[in-house]
């Protein structure tokens, strides 16, 4: 039996339909223009599936978390789905007030509208059961005027989050094709995954990538953790090197002390297999410098350095399984963009299974022209690593739910 409903079971014709995506993008910091589309362009295919088959499409997305400087307006993105699904997607500023319901309750046959940030609602991401979310006002006040609920949203489907979880407890719900794709292509690799594997970390929330590799290691998913970016920078300061002032306060909100103890834990325990750079690129008045970890310039780390890179890419051309989430350095400038795109380079060439994933790193890919090197590329981070580590996703298991009610 099929475990839970896609776009094949319902009929769309003239009914509404609330449409959760990730569609969560890398900005530019000055701009706040999006860098990368590709999320946006991954979900276009259940947009236009439902349009065409006459319904009426309420997105709803996130971008960013509240407090973060890529916590922005959704209007971008409504102008590029725009631009991709070749007919307007009204941007509306508002989730559940007036203007939002009187938007959902206008809306005619076959077109969509993307509502405003989902994430400006405080309780959308309180942690709570899917029957205590579906209590929730954004429910009570959307789900009434819809007749289905789709989730897309793949990327984001590791939180337990209202938007994610609150709508299968109360409305007919189903996977969009995206979701449908990703957790196809992935479960047939994930099963069994051919070893020696190499994780590549480098995502920016450091505990998330803790966790990972806590359960990768005990569970013996991954034979090696290459460490890099933010993460590595995170590593390299708990095991007491100096990375100065400014690298500090990138990493501030990262360390809490919980962290840090799980990762000298880590470090103790499970260090033999937990590859971190000796050297890293440091900018220095501007321009790329690459120093040993012990001695380093003053100025920001930005990237791993070149002697690493090439350590790891021999470890990355030894394995039979590369999953590499993260980029190793700020790939927004050239030079710092050298650890991120050698690795890549070095998955590239292999005829290992390799799988990327996370919106920077993809969109490195992208930019660099590799995607099609790679044996797949998710729109997900985080979600692919809850994933890869075989834990459930809470917004595929309450579409579960819901269809064994
Ligand atoms: C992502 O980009 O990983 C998803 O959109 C989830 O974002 P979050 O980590 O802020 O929940």
């Amino acid at each position: 039996m099929k475990q839970f409903n896609t776009l094949d079971d319902f009929d769309f014709d003239d009914r509404t339909i609330l449409l959760r995506v990730d569609i969560n993008c890398p900005l530019n910091k000055e701009t706040l223009e999006l860098e990368d589309d590709n999320r946006i362009r991954q979900i276009v295919p259940t947009v236009r599936e439902l349009v065409d088959r006459g319904g009426r499409v309420v997105i709803l997305a996130h971008q960013g978390r509240p407090g973060d400087w890529d916590f922005a307006s959704l209007d971008r993105h409504a102008a590029v789905l725009t631009k991709y699904l070749g007919q307007e997607v009204r941007y509306v500023d508002d989730v559940v007030g007036e203007e939002a319901l009187k938007a959902v309750k206008g809306l005619v046959r076959g077109r969509a509208i993307l509502l405003k940030n989902v994430r400006e609602l405080p309780y959308e991401l309180e942690k709570k059961s899917m029957q205590e979310h579906a209590r929730c006002e954004l429910v009570t006040k959307l789900a009434p005027l819809a007749d289905y609920y789709v989730n897309d949203a793949f990327a984001t489907a590791h939180r337990s989050q209202c938007s994610l979880v609150g709508f299968p407890e109360v409305l007919p719900s189903a996977v969009g094709r995206l979701m449908e794709k990703e957790l196809t292509a992935l479960s047939s690799v994930f099963e069994n995954p051919e070893h020696p594997t190499v994780f590549v970390l480098g995502g920016a929330k450091f505990d998330d990538s803790l966790r990972l590799i806590e359960r990768a290691l005990d569970r013996g998913t991954a034979d090696w953790v290459i460490c890099v970016g933010l993460c590595a920078n995170a590593f390299l300061h708990v095991r007491g090197y100096s990375l100065g002032k400014e690298s500090m306060e990138l990493l501030e909100a990262e360390l809490t002390p919980e962290a840090i103890e799980q990762a000298r834990k880590l470090l103790r325990e499970r260090g033999e297999r937990i590859l971190l750079p000796f050297d890293v690129g440091v900018d220095v008045g501007g321009e790329r410098r690459d120093a040993l970890v012990g001695d380093l310039p003053c100025g920001p780390v930005l990237d791993i350095g070149k002697r690493s890179v090439e350590k790891f890419a021999r470890v990355i051309g030894g394995a039979r399984t590369v999953f590499m989430s993260g980029p190793a350095g700020l790939i927004e400038k050239e030079e710092f963009c050298y650890g991120t795109r050698e690795l890549l380079m070095a998955m590239a060439r292999s005829d290992a299974f390799t799988l990327v994933g996370g919106g920077h790193t993809v969109g490195a890919a992208e930019r660099l022209g590799l995607t099609a090197k790679f044996s797949y590329v998710s729109t997900a981070g985080g979600a692919l690593e809850t994933f890869v580590l075989g834990k459930p996703l809470p917004a595929v298991e309450a579409l579960k739910a819901c269809r064994k009610a």
